[in-house]
């Protein structure tokens, strides 16, 4: 069941559209709306699950998904729990890398760079707009951190929307938003033969450098 022979049934070859410097956008961020709009028009599952890498004070690294809940040429931007293992880790060491896999295309994008707060005000209109029982959980669940059992959670949770009748809750300070603002950027396609193309962006002050890498 673990053995190499077992995984090798797995191997598969992949194909994609080429992918060359000649032909990306000259800004990365117009590169990744354009893999992005294939991805919606793939069907792909959740294209805004993104694997989010953090490391703490020792370097010792993590990673989770999260959603992408917006994005523009600042920066990429997800929620979460200030008081959680990431939420620490960007306390300390504020650089994040983000990874998008989308198999349905043979296609990944690597982007890191440094991580903002975003302002309260950010984070209260994103909070606003989401189902009053997310934010319900946003406010009872000490993400991260070890509990007794469901039933705590649960009852904490139908504790607070019984209370809550037409107005929403406020947003709790330990929930908020973060900005990875890109440094670099890197566009994998995969291709036959495992002689993949990938395409990396590095920022050199006012421009993108843009360069080949080896598969
Ligand atoms: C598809 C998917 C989406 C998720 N979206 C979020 C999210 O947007 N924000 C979040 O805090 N956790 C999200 N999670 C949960 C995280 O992966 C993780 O369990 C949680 O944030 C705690 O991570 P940490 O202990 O490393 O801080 C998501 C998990 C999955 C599988």
């Amino acid at each position: 069941m673990t053995t190499p022979e077992h995984f090798a049934q797995f191997r598969r070859d992949y194909s994609g559209a080429p992918l060359d410097t000649s032909t990306v956008s000259a800004d990365p961020f117009d590169q990744f709306k354009h893999w992005f709009d294939d991805a919606v028009t793939a069907n792909v599952n959740e294209p805004n699950a993104m694997t989010v890498a953090t490391s703490d004070n020792r370097g010792t690294p993590s990673c989770r998904v999260v959603l992408l809940k917006s994005c523009d040429h600042n920066g990429f931007t997800f929620f979460t729990n200030y008081n959680s293992r990431k939420g620490y880790d960007i306390a300390v060491n504020p650089q994040a890398a983000l990874l998008f896999f989308w198999k349905e295309l043979n296609r990944q994008i690597r982007i890191s760079g440094h991580v903002l707060t975003l302002s309260t005000e950010e984070s209260d209109a994103y909070f606003r707009s989401r189902p009053v029982r997310a934010q319900i959980a946003a406010i009872v669940s000490p993400q991260s951190r070890i509990i007794e059992n469901r039933m705590i959670l649960e009852r904490q949770f139908e504790s607070i929307a019984s209370q809550i009748d037409a107005a929403s809750p406020e947003r709790p300070s330990h929930w908020g938003g973060y900005r990875v603002v890109p440094e670099e950027y890197e566009f994998w396609q995969g291709k036959p033969d495992r002689l993949h193309d990938r395409i990396h962006y590095r920022n050199s002050g006012n421009s993108w450098i843009i360069e080949r890498l080896a598969p």
